[in-house]
């Protein structure tokens, strides 16, 4: 038996149906918002990539990775059936990089990916004189502007660095190249979530929504160019008719890591309160914070110790992991819910959290398998509900290989590691979509999103730039 104070926890934990409903009715509204004008907390910003690969294309291109655990450079060869080889190193980045001046952080990106070429090396020949071209994963929300340009709305995910937000990100790695006298050139701006589309639609066919569970959350889908209203009906013509990436669809990328940051309908407990509250953006990724990675966790934490407080858990005493913001991670969660016995549960306690054998009775064992399980239980549900809002957004517009099944490529660390997360949003989408609706869709990993988009986008750019150059030769 629980005791009587876990009660008042649940209710922000355990969403039935009614209030699934209610979170993806808010949700499409507030995609379509983003859709129509700019400055809305769901950004919706179009990626200016105009559609998907069909497996066939080929070619080498270096890539960029910022915005997960590591940044990581790689080397993708694009075999052209559907297949990819890459080699890649990935890099360290310090809270003082996160949190210092942007100038010093894009020096260490440049100065990475020279160690990269020095290193590792590349296979890429560019032409004699000219720079050797790069796609940059940049997992920020970026209100692009072009395929190679963009400014930084803000940062998330423990990243705050200084004199970026406003900036053009592709500009700011260019000029820590020249600064630096390396001979690259960033190509190709690309959302991970973009990437994570772009790749799952090369390796596996044609997908509507690439969609990050890791350390942030975010999700890109391909969608008619007309309905992004906000871009004017001019502008919309000119993208569909002509121009370097012109076409009817184009690939958006919601940002839905800030869905319901005015908290009308998101169930936030006094734990997500608390998380927010002490985090470097408060008021800001509200969906982010309950559903990905790098707060799991934290809200674990915080119900544990609110327990601990309580006299209810291991016999009132806490541990410096316990007390120490952001103590633990996420892999604690996943092991707690991937245990097969009560032995694992304690062996993670005495492990991760650092509690004393002594202290850990069975109940205990319950409390926090209880815990970890509302959390993960949640998190599954929300992310189901991001699904559920964007394939019933595009209901009425998608491609025709979209009509039969929907397919979705994931990647991340949540969606790779924790136990039962695909399982859990299986069943809120069958709450949402009925049981048809759910046997529609099909869920898959789009290993290595980021690098692999990057890629595909970099290649993209790389064809629009010889276009160019032969349609000024006429
Ligand atoms: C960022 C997105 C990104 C997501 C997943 C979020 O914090 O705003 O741009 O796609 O994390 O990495």
């Amino acid at each position: 038996m629980l005791p009587d104070i876990c009660k008042d926890i649940e209710p922000n934990f355990l969403l039935c149906d009614s209030a699934l409903e209610h979170i993806v009715t808010h949700f499409r509204r507030e995609l379509q918002a983003g859709l129509e004008q700019r400055g809305e907390d769901v950004a919706m910003i179009p990626s200016f990539v105009p559609g998907v690969p069909d497996g066939s294309e080929q070619g080498t291109f270096l890539a960029l990775d910022l915005g997960g655990t590591n940044l990581r450079v790689c080397e993708v060869r694009l075999l052209g059936n559907h297949k990819f080889e890459m080699k890649q190193q990935k890099y360290k980045v310090s809270d003082e990089l996160k949190e210092g001046e942007a100038t010093v952080l894009l020096d260490y990106i440049a100065d990475s990916v020279d160690a990269f070429l020095t290193e590792i090396g590349s296979d890429v020949a560019p032409e004699k004189g000219e720079p050797l071209l790069l796609g940059f994963t940049f997992s920020f929300p970026v209100e692009q502007t072009a395929i190679d340009s963009g400014t930084l709305l803000t940062w998330t995910k423990g990243f705050n660095a200084k004199n970026a937000i406003g900036n053009d990100v592709v500009k700011l790695l260019n000029d820590a190249f020249e600064r630096k006298h390396i001979h690259v050139r960033c190509s190709a701006l690309v959302n991970d979530t973009v990437g994570t589309l772009l790749s799952r639609s090369y390796q596996h066919g044609p997908a509507l929504i690439g969609a990050i569970f890791g350390t942030g959350t975010n999700g890109a889908y391909i969608d008619k160019t007309s309905t992004i209203k906000k871009l004017g009906e001019k502008h919309i013509c000119e993208l569909e008719e002509c121009g370097e990436h012109a076409g009817e669809y184009m690939v958006i990328n919601t940002e839905w890591g800030a869905f319901d940051n005015k908290r009308q309908c998101l169930p936030v407990s006094i734990f997500d309160a608390k998380l927010d509250r002490m985090s470097i953006n408060p008021r800001k990724q509200a969906f982010e914070k309950m559903v990905s990675g790098m707060y799991l966790g934290e809200i674990t934490r915080n119900i544990l110790l609110h327990l601990i407080d309580s006299n209810v858990l291991f016999g009132g005493y806490s541990t410096d992991v316990l007390n120490e913001h952001y103590g633990f991670d996420t892999s604690f969660v996943s092991a707690v819910e991937g245990a097969k016995t009560d032995e694992d549960v304690i062996t993670a306690i005495t492990d991760i959290l650092k509690v004393k054998r002594k202290y850990v009775e069975p109940r205990d064992v319950e409390l926090v398998r209880w815990a970890t399980k509302l959390v993960a239980h949640r998190a599954a549900f929300l992310a189901a509900t991001a699904i559920a809002a964007v394939v019933q957004l595009t209901e009425k517009h998608r491609r025709a290989e979209d009509k039969e099944t929907i397919d979705v490529g994931v990647d991340g660390s949540v969606a790779q590691y924790l136990p039962g997360f695909e399982t859990n949003v299986r069943v809120a989408l069958r709450k949402l979509l009925g049981e048809a609706g759910e046997k529609r869709i099909t869920i898959g990993l789009a290993k290595d999103g980021s690098g692999v988009g990057a890629a595909l986008t970099a290649l993209q750019a790389k064809k629009a730039i010889e276009r160019s150059k032969k349609a000024a030769a006429k």
